[in-house]
């Protein structure tokens, strides 16, 4: 689940998303919580997690892994110790011990993340909020690919702010 500019962006350069805190979405539920409650745990890359240890609150109540080969636990405040795992894992091997853990369905988030699991064949759904804006530059979710990845979509709800909630399931190729 990810919010994405229309040319393709899902930060600034810098990592900010200003451009996306300025939507008006007063009163608009894209679906975060029921998201969150459809799934067992996050993987994130260690560059989302460095905006989500800006926000105000820790925004999740699943398990967190972070895939990082350069932070550490040291770098967490204190409290959120307990809620964040950091792995060296491949996307693979880190789906073969969520499995193992009977898990069933994991939230990827992030952008060379991302990539990662797309790459690695893992990704089987995506639900991307398209925000009215050209940025111009940033910090793109997709790159190169092997081959084709060929979408089919599921659903697709516009909202007055103009933003629009895109559901696609990957064929099976
Ligand atoms: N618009 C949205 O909805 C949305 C959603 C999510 C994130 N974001 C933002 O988008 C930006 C994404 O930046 P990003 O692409 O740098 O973030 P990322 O995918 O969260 O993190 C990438 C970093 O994770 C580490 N890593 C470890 N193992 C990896 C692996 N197998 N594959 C890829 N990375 C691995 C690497 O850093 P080290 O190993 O050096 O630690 C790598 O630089 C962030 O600013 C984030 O806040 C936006």
């Amino acid at each position: 689940m990810m919010a994405m500019s229309l040319d393709g962006y899902v930060a600034r350069k810098n990592h900010s998303l200003d451009w996306l805190n300025k939507q008006p979405t007063q009163n608009e539920d894209h679906g975060f919580f029921d998201f969150m409650d459809s799934v067992d745990a996050l993987v994130m890359g260690s560059g989302s997690l460095k905006t989500v240890l800006g926000f105000c609150e820790w925004p999740y109540v699943k398990p967190v892994v972070v895939l990082s080969r350069s932070m550490t636990k040291q770098e967490l405040p204190e409290h959120l110790r307990d809620k964040v795992e950091f792995s060296r894992a491949s996307p693979q091997e880190l789906w073969e011990v969520f499995s193992e853990a009977g898990y069933k369905r994991i939230y990827v988030d992030g952008g060379a993340v991302i990539r990662s699991f797309l790459n690695a064949g893992l990704v089987q759904d995506m639900k991307i909020t398209m925000v009215p804006i050209l940025l111009g530059g940033g910090i793109r979710i997709f790159g190169e690919t092997a081959c084709d990845v060929d979408l089919e979509l599921v659903s697709a709800a516009p909202f007055p702010s103009g933003m629009v909630d895109l559901v696609y399931k990957l064929k099976a190729s």
